[in-house]
């Protein structure tokens, strides 16, 4: 089975997360799909608007543990790189569903994300302490910014699920809905943004950015570096292990 979906329709082109026997875990090779999908709706002019979506029950566990430990991201041009640049820099519209748990880059992408819409189900969490690891998707410059800095560092401190009531009080999501109608409204959401004039769109989008657009992509380099270093090192080998193993980790020591 494609573990990515992608479908157009109305010009809007929806990017489904599909691998709900890993809990949507995403691979280096949906990372690849992804980020090449988002580049063709970024050229192909009857593309005008992306929505990404998970399941009803689960939008993402994040990155795919096993992967981190057999194919790390120690280089900037790696899939997960290639595609948190595309939709950090993707200018036309970018809609998100989010239903069920949304683990590390599945809650760090809403950050690029300009509508989320999330089930009542949704629960949000950026674990990278917990795992040895540091934030990435710039979530380190735009957490703080978006919660605040003591609400960020509840959420990438000590790693703790917010679940959509908190995220739609932070600012994080633009509306709770039963989990049900969540991809639904989203959609919804897309074509009427597909159905404005693009010009005036993409401009307000980029107005809005702009900003922070070089600020952003530092932070999101600066972060890359101190990941790929941690993922080397002892306390993610020991948290990554202990997921597999299904036991808790042990860091007395480290
Ligand atoms: N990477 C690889 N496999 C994963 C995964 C991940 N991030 N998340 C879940 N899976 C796998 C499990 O190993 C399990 O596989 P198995 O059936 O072969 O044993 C399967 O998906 C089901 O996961 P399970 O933990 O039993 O589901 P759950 O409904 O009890 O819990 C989560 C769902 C998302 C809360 C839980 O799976 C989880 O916390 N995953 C890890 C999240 C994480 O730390 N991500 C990294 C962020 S940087």
């Amino acid at each position: 089975m494609n573990d990515i979906l992608i479908h157009i329709e109305s010009g809007v082109m929806t990017i489904t997360l599909n691998r709900l026997e890993k809990k949507n875990s995403i691979t280096s090779a949906m990372y690849a799909a992804m980020a090449g999908a988002i580049g063709q709706a970024d050229t192909d002019a009857s593309v005008r608007a992306v929505v990404i979506q998970g399941h009803v029950s689960i939008f993402s566990a994040g990155n795919d543990l096993g992967d981190f430990l057999n194919a790390p991201h120690t280089t900037q041009d790696a899939p997960v790189h290639q595609f948190l640049h595309a939709i950090s820099v993707f200018p036309k519209p970018l809609v998100a569903a989010v239903c069920g748990p949304a683990v590390g880059i599945g809650t760090t992408m809403l950050f690029h994300c300009d509508l989320v819409y999330a089930g009542d189900n949704a629960a949000f969490s950026m674990p990278f302490v917990n795992l040895g690891l540091c934030p990435e998707a710039a979530s380190s410059l735009l957490a703080p910014q978006m919660m605040g800095y003591h609400r960020a560092a509840e959420a990438l401190l000590l790693g703790e699920p917010f679940m959509a009531e908190a995220a739609l009080e932070l600012g994080l999501v633009n509306r709770i809905v039963v989990p049900t109608e969540a991809n639904s409204l989203a959609q919804a959401q897309a074509r009427k943004l597909a159905a404005k004039p693009m010009g005036p769109l993409v401009e307000t989008k980029r107005l809005m950015k702009s900003g922070q657009a070089s600020r952003v992509a530092q932070q999101m380099g600066e972060e890359a570096l101190s990941f790929a270093r941690m993922l080397r090192e002892p306390a993610a080998r020991e948290a990554f292990s202990a997921f597999m193993e299904k036991r808790k980790p042990d860091f007395s020591g480290l």
